[in-house]
């Protein structure tokens, strides 16, 4: 039976949500996607590490471009250049990031303690941009005694933003606890802009159970990094297709062409050094998780991964079914990078 259906958003993530994975996720279903976050200031200075975070290919349409920054002429300013460079079909202002670089310079999730100047943000980019949409991605609040994202939600309609994606966590709360999806419902309910849910979407049981809350989308992230079919098996249950899982063959298919791709463009020490913390991702659930990530914790050339897998796949008889990593999840890690991060 059909349940209903919503469309499917990979989460910007720092030091993930690259061109190539994107175009991964796009290949498996997702339905729109964003890049990472991209400082107004380094768009200001023409970094050109800055301008890389901004490429895309028309395969990936829509897609949007996500600013970060806390005054409001620069990050207008910065979304006209963008606008005027990449063309994106929208962009998109991040009210979330919860990183202390990111936070003590009044950025990202910092914003949500000061309505009025996240107010003035919103208006000035949505001004200088016009007729191109700006959306909003917001935390709930900063902290549990100031859960504030309906009134933040108003402000961001009234302001003009056309679309508003909500993680359902504080910015005390980082990435532990869990999102609270009720507060996600509550701002469904108080705007009329498309409300875009997002947080702790691990498979498609927890996407459908989230399909009564009166959201216009929903948006994964961290489930997509292990497993980027999330979006195939969230559409199929959305159609009552069934989902057939992936082989482990076609799962270290995938791993191999990511690593390639990355390679391709970064160099093989680069590119696989920077594979490393997503290969521990990939293989979360895999049987044998633990001694493989031992191995895949030092890989340094595609050669080496090709001899893991295939060390990996003739070692299967002999494996402990138990011996899988199912939680370990990769966003400390990470967010260590996010801090490094101008
Ligand atoms: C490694 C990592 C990097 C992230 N970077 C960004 C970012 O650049 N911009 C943003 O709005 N959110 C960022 N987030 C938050 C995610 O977009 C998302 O809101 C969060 O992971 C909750 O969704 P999930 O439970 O599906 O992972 C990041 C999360 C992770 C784990």
């Amino acid at each position: 039976m059909v349940k209903g259906s919503l469309p499917l958003f990979l989460a910007p993530m720092a030091g993930v949500t690259n061109s190539i994975f994107r175009t991964i996720c796009k290949e498996k279903r997702a339905d729109v996607l964003t890049t990472e976050f991209v400082s107004a200031d380094g768009i200001m200075h023409r970094n050109a590490r800055t301008r890389g975070y901004l490429e895309f290919t028309e395969e990936e349409r829509p897609m949007g471009v996500q600013l970060f920054g806390a005054d409001p002429e620069r990050l207008a300013e910065a979304a006209k250049q963008v606008r005027d460079w990449v063309q994106p079909d929208f962009i998109d202002i991040n009210f979330g990031c919860p990183a202390n670089k990111v936070v003590c310079r009044n950025g990202g999730s910092s914003l949500l303690r000061d309505c009025p100047l996240l107010e003035r943000v919103a208006k000035a980019m949505v001004q200088a941009c016009d007729p191109l949409p700006v959306t909003a991605k917001i935390r709930i609040g900063w902290d549990e005694r100031s859960v504030n994202a309906v009134t933040t939600a108003r402000l961001l309609e009234g302001a003009g933003i056309r679309r508003i994606a909500v993680h359902g966590r504080t910015r005390a709360q980082g990435y532990s606890g869990y999102a609270d999806w009720e507060v996600i419902a509550a701002v469904a309910d108080a705007v009329r802009v498309p409300v875009i849910g997002n947080g702790d979407i691990t498979d498609a049981s927890t996407a459908l159970r989230r399909l009564g809350s009166g959201v216009s989308g929903l948006m994964i992230g961290r489930a997509a990094m292990a497993n980027p079919w999330i979006f195939t098996e969230v559409k199929h249950a959305f159609e009552g297709k069934p989902f057939v899982a992936p082989t482990l063959m076609e799962r270290w298919d995938l791993v191999l062409r990511h690593c390639r791709e990355e390679v391709g463009v970064r160099g093989e020490t680069h590119g696989m050094h920077g594979m490393r913390g997503r290969l521990m991702a990939y293989t979360r659930g895999m049987p044998g998780a633990r001694p493989l990530r031992a191995s895949l914790s030092k890989v340094a050339t595609l050669t080496q991964l090709e001899e893991i897998i295939g060390g990996h796949l003739d070692s299967l008889g002999s494996i402990d079914p138990l011996d899988t990593v199912h939680g370990g999840e990769p966003e400390e890690a990470s967010f260590a990078s996010i801090e490094k991060r101008s």
